[in-house]
Order: structure tokens, then C-alpha cells, then sequence
């Protein structure tokens, strides 16, 4: 098969990878397309997607669509097939015994029981095997899986929305719409495709939010929600903790946070994360190092200003989602700590997209 059409056939397993991202627990969502070559066309014969929760896996799903077209065909896979025996064989094994005889992939899978393994069982067996193909877009998806075992971190992406004169909020004031709806409608969409958001305590606290997925039919896929809060400030009687039957709540907490709150907030069902704390703040990388360890792979990070900065100044952001509203705010604002004019450093833009009169500008770690 040519170039074209190994990369045109990966981009749509990338985009079928999409619908269960955040719902396959600790796996990332993988696509598997299987595709047949007869009389010079190309068919579609098997499809399949990580199932939520996380097995079965892509592979075997798409070979049992296929059947017996399996035989002689190729499989666009977008991670590399799983190589170790659980209770059920290996994708590898699996793709081998339907006669497949090709596999694309987009990435090595770093998990350390794969990493590599996969491709050489396939190759083994006389499979062609090409890796590599869309890498940079699959890793849009399949970074948070690739950041959590290549870094022991997940992939962290820093959201903001920030008014024309370069305000987040009004001091004292809560919760201030800077965007309009269509924005908003568009975070329910970025939060689902999280495993986790964060926010420090001041936001927490001043805008009392539920950061959850509010459109009805995105509700269920709401993310668990994390709350940096080392002095336990956190109100039991919050509307983080009553949203709790809607998604999980974990606050980290610092050493000498007040034991009562603690106990308050344990018994209504909220989990406390011990976190360590760097000049009185929650130390972040060793926080990410133990969100990382609960299977938490992409955390969406929705400031205020004060978490934003620290998690920019540590290096710790992989993408930044900046909102440019159409208002102005004016006196007593809270300053955004990167705004258009001062992107933030060392990284670039990657995509502008417009809703309504405001501009979502998406940048990048690194060169791209
Ligand atoms: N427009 C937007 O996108 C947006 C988004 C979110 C919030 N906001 C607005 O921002 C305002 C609050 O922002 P803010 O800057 O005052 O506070 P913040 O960033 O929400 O919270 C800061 C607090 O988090 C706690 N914290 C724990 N560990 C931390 C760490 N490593 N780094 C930083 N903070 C840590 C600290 O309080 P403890 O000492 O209690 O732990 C700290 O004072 C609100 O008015 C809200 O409406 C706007």
C-alpha cells in the first residue's frame, strides 16, 4: 500500500481512537482498522476500539469483525499490539493466528512488558511491520498513556480563559464569564477527553465550581476532580463535594493541614492525597509522580493564576489551551501569567480556532 494510504488509514484509527479516550481506565483508547486489498480496491473489514473500561482491546475486536477476511490483510494499529499474556493471549499472538500480513502502527508502546516486543513477535512470524506512521498525531491522543510510562507523569495541558486586557478574574468576585457559550460548551468537550482536572484552593473556594462536564450528555464522562488545597480549606458542604455521586473528588493536602477538616471531607466520600510541600506549596512534580501511580494519564489543569504560574515556572505544562474572550475586565483583575501578547515560553502555536468573538489559541511544548 502506498504512503497515502497508510497515513490517510491511520488517521481515521486515530480518529476512531478518539471515542473512548478518558473511559478505558489505566489502557490507553487504541483503534485497530483492518483493511483488505482485492482486485487493486481497498475494503474495510474489521474495526475495532479499546472497550471502556479497557479490554477487550482494539485487536481482537477488529479480527472478529473481520473473520476469515482476515487472511492476507493489513492492520492499522495505533499503538504497538500488546506482546504479554494475561488472561487472554497477546494482541501480537492474536493478529498472527488470523493470518494478517501486514501491521502499521503509529508508536512503540512504552509499557516495559511491550516496549518493542510486539512488533518483533509479529515480525517473527514473517508480518511486515511499519512503525512510525502519524506519530505526531496519534500522540495528540496517546499522550497522556505515553507521558504516564515514559515520565511516570501525566500529560498535563494548562487551560485559561483570559479577557482582551489580560485578566482571569476579578479579585474577590468568584466565578466572572470571560467566554461565551460556544467556549464553554468546548471545555465540557476538553474536560471529557481528561482523566483528571485540577485547580488550587483560592478557586475552589471563591467560586465554590463542580468542574464537572455540565452538558447532559457529557455529564457521565465528567473527570475526577483534584483541588490543590495543602491547608484542607476545602468547605464539606462545597459544590465540588455534593457533585461527588456525579465524579470523584481528591483534594492533596499538606502535612500540617487542620485534621478535623480532614475527617470532615473524608467522611463524605472525598479522597485526601497526602502531597509534600515545597515553601509551603504542594510540591507539584512529586504530585504528579503520585496521580501518575493511580493511572490518572492527561490532567487538565484550569488554574487560577497562582496554580497556572507554578506549574508553568516548574515546566511542568505539555499544552496550553488559551482563551481570548471579548471582554475587558478592568479594575481589580486578577493578571493571567501568559496571555497573547506574552505566550508562554518555549513553546509554539500549534492552532488557532474561533467560537463566536473568541479566539482558543493552542500551543505546544517545544518546536513543531
Ligand atoms: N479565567 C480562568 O480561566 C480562571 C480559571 C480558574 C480560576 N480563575 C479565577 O482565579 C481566581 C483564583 O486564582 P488565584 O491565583 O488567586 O488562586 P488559585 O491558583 O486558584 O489557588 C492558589 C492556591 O492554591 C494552593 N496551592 C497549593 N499548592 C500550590 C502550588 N504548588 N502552586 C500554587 N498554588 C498552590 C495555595 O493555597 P493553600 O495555601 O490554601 O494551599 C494557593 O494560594 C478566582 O477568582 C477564579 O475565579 C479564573
Amino acid at each position: 500500500m502506498s504512503k497515502i494510504i497508510d497515513e490517510r488509514l491511520m488517521a481515521a484509527a486515530i480518529r476512531y481512537a478518539r471515542r473512548n479516550i478518558a473511559r478505558t481506565k489505566t489502557n490507553p483508547s487504541v483503534a485497530c482498522i483492518i483493511v483488505r486489498s482485492e482486485n487493486g480496491k481497498d475494503q474495510i473489514v474489521g474495526r475495532g476500539i479499546t472497550a471502556i473500561g479497557g479490554r477487550p482491546h482494539a485487536e481482537p475486536v477488529a479480527l472478529a469483525e473481520a473473520g476469515d477476511k482476515a487472511k492476507g490483510a493489513t492492520a492499522y494499529v495505533t499503538l504497538e499490539p500488546c506482546a504479554h499474556h494475561g488472561a487472554t493471549p497477546p494482541c501480537a499472538q492474536t493478529l498472527i493466528d488470523a493470518g494478517i500480513a501486514r501491521v502499521v502502527t503509529a508508536w512503540v508502546d512504552p509499557d516495559s512488558r511491550v516496549d518493542g516486543k510486539g512488533h518483533a513477535m509479529l515480525r517473527a512470524a514473517g508480518i511486515d511491520v511499519e512503525t512510525g506512521i502519524l506519530a505526531e498525531e496519534a500522540r495528540h491522543d496517546l499522550g497522556g498513556y505515553l507521558a504516564r510510562k515514559q515520565q511516570n507523569s501525566p500529560w498535563v495541558t494548562l487551560k485559561l480563559a483570559i479577557s482582551k486586557d489580560g485578566y482571569i478574574g476579578v479579585k474577590g468576585k468568584g466565578q466572572v464569564k470571560i467566554t461565551g457559550a460556544i467556549s464553554r460548551a468546548q471545555v465540557d468537550m476538553m474536560r471529557s477527553y481528561h482523566d483528571a482536572i485540577m485547580v488550587g484552593s483560592s478557586t475552589a473556594i471563591e467560586d465554590d465550581p463542580e468542574l464537572i462536564c455540565r452538558r447532559p450528555s457529557l455529564k457521565s464522562r465528567s473527570p475526577h476532580r483534584i483541588i490543590l488545597d495543602s491547608r484542607a480549606r476545602l468547605s464539606p458542604k462545597s459544590r465540588l463535594v455534593n457533585s461527588l455521586d456525579i465524579a470523584p473528588l481528591s483534594i492533596v493536602v499538606g502535612p500540617n493541614a487542620d485534621q478535623t477538616n480532614i475527617d470532615a471531607l473524608q467522611k463524605t466520600g472525598a479522597n485526601i492525597i497526602s502531597g509534600e510541600l515545597v515553601d509551603g506549596r504542594i510540591a507539584l512534580p512529586e504530585m504528579l509522580e503520585d496521580i501518575a501511580a493511580t493511572g490518572i494519564s492527561s490532567l487538565f489543569v484550569e488554574g487560577g493564576a497562582k496554580v497556572a504560574n507554578a506549574f508553568l515556572e516548574a515546566g511542568l505544562v505539555d499544552e496550553v489551551n488559551m482563551f481570548i474572550g471579548d471582554m475587558m475586565v478592568g479594575e481589580n483583575g486578577i493578571t493571567a501569567p501568559i496571555n497573547r501578547q506574552l505566550p508562554p515560553a518555549g513553546f509554539s502555536l500549534v492552532r488557532t480556532e474561533h467560537f463566536e468573538d473568541d479566539v482558543l489559541y493552542v500551543y505546544r511544548k517545544g518546536e513543531h
